[in-house]
């Protein structure tokens, strides 16, 4: 059965979710499912605007018959070539021949590299300010290279100023009846799933999100519909500032974040005394994370939240624990920038991971070293306090409290 939303007069919501899927790309933990949005614009002409991952292809091709209530399908538009989007534009083409689908030169190629059908009969080529009138709406099109890959453009139309902005503004989440932001509290419970998004996805590529922010200002935005999860009418502001934010790697909150890993408790039982004297001072938020039990995806988030970072783990094989250096790994190739940090190395022997972090962290532009590094010998000494109260002060001062 069809499952169409009505998002204006000539605007549907023909996508779908799904709430079955383990590990989104492979890689990141959906507890909440995932949506693949897909739009159909009913004007004199009619717009597709992307199609959805193959898991909900029978859901998806019921939507978008039933919203063409026998009209033809004049236009795909294809914003972005990532699968999650673009499985189903071969069947689409398949299904209804007189499909112009509309592209970037560099999305017409991939299109090659993932189908086998013949795209160049079919293709409208569109580049930086392009527009297509569809009879009531006036479609502009904006190039948005690497947000996410380079390929992706986004589409603004004119007349009811509403923003199709690919990946950009996507959440992890389905969608759960509500289909817009104002329709549930979401700064409270779809915030921290955006960021989690944007930081795993997209968060490596701050600087050409920033050249899309700069031509969206120059948009009069009223709706934007993104790819994944709710289409947002009530938090543009606040989710265009939270972007600015995010893609300029400033924290949001200034504030200590410790991520750690510990073997037998001996650098664990340090992190919660240090974090103990955070508070004590009146740091408040802080946030811990056993980087061995929270998926790497959540602590990413948390390190571009958060403007103090502490990195506490064991020398292991004579290299950084290994969880410690996935979770670094992961800060190094999102390319989080400016972070204060200090670091607490463990070692029975031979404790070597903390200028082995460093190294590693120094990758990162505008790393800050703040505190003297602290070396554990197996388990916290009393004469130590001392060196944690050293770190405390000197994070305090960082931060301006
Ligand atoms: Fe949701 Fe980059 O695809």
């Amino acid at each position: 059965m069809q499952n169409i939303r009505k998002i204006t007069e000539d605007l549907l919501y023909v996508g779908c979710s799904d709430r079955r899927i383990q590990l989104f790309e492979s890689a990141y933990p959906v507890p909440d499912g995932v949506s693949y949005n897909s739009y159909l614009l009913k004007d004199e002409k009619t717009v597709l605007f992307d199609t959805v991952d193959k898991a909900c292809s029978c859901q998806f091709f019921e939507n978008v018959s039933a919203g063409l209530e026998g009209r033809k399908l004049d236009y795909l538009v294809v914003h972005h070539m990532e699968p999650d989007h673009a499985a189903l534009i071969q069947e689409i083409v398949r299904r209804y021949p007189e499909v112009r689908v509309v592209c970037t030169a560099k999305a017409q190629a991939m299109i090659k590299q993932f189908f086998d059908f013949d795209i160049d009969s079919c293709v409208m080529p569109v580049k930086e300010g392009d527009t297509l009138n569809t009879g009531n709406h006036e479609l502009t099109f904006v190039m948005a290279p690497m947000v996410h890959w380079p390929e992706v453009m986004v589409t603004f139309d004119k007349t009811t100023g509403t923003l199709f902005s690919a990946d950009a503004f996507g959440s992890f989440g389905a969608i759960n009846g509500n289909l817009f932001d104002d329709e549930v509290d979401w700064e409270r419970d779809y915030l921290d799933e955006a960021r989690r998004y944007y930081t795993n996805i997209v968060g490596k590529y701050g600087m050409q999100v920033q050249m899309l922010l700069k031509k969206a200002s120059t948009l009069d935005i009223k709706m934007i519909c993104p790819l994944h999860s709710l289409i947002i009418r009530k938090n543009i502001g606040l989710f265009v500032e939270k972007y600015d934010k995010w893609s300029n790697y400033t924290p949001e909150e200034n504030s200590v974040m410790i991520a750690y890993s510990s073997v037998y408790g001996g650098t664990e039982n340090t992190v919660e005394i240090l974090a103990a004297k955070f508070a004590e001072q009146g740091v408040k938020n802080i946030k811990m994370h056993d980087v061995s039990f929270t998926h790497h995806s959540i602590v990413l988030a948390d390190a571009f939240k958060y403007s103090n970072i502490i990195l506490a783990t064991t020398t292991y094989n004579a290299g950084i624990f290994e969880s410690m250096q996935n979770f670094i790994h992961c800060m190094v190739s999102h390319n989080l920038q400016n972070r204060k940090f200090t670091l607490i190395e463990n070692g029975s022997w031979a404790a070597t991971c903390g200028i082995q972090m460093r190294t590693e962290l120094e990758k990162l532009k505008g790393s800050e070293f703040i505190a003297d590094q602290i070396c554990l010998k197996s388990t916290l000494k009393e004469e130590q306090l001392n060196g944690l109260d050293d770190v405390v002060i000197t994070t305090v001062k960082s931060m301006g409290l």
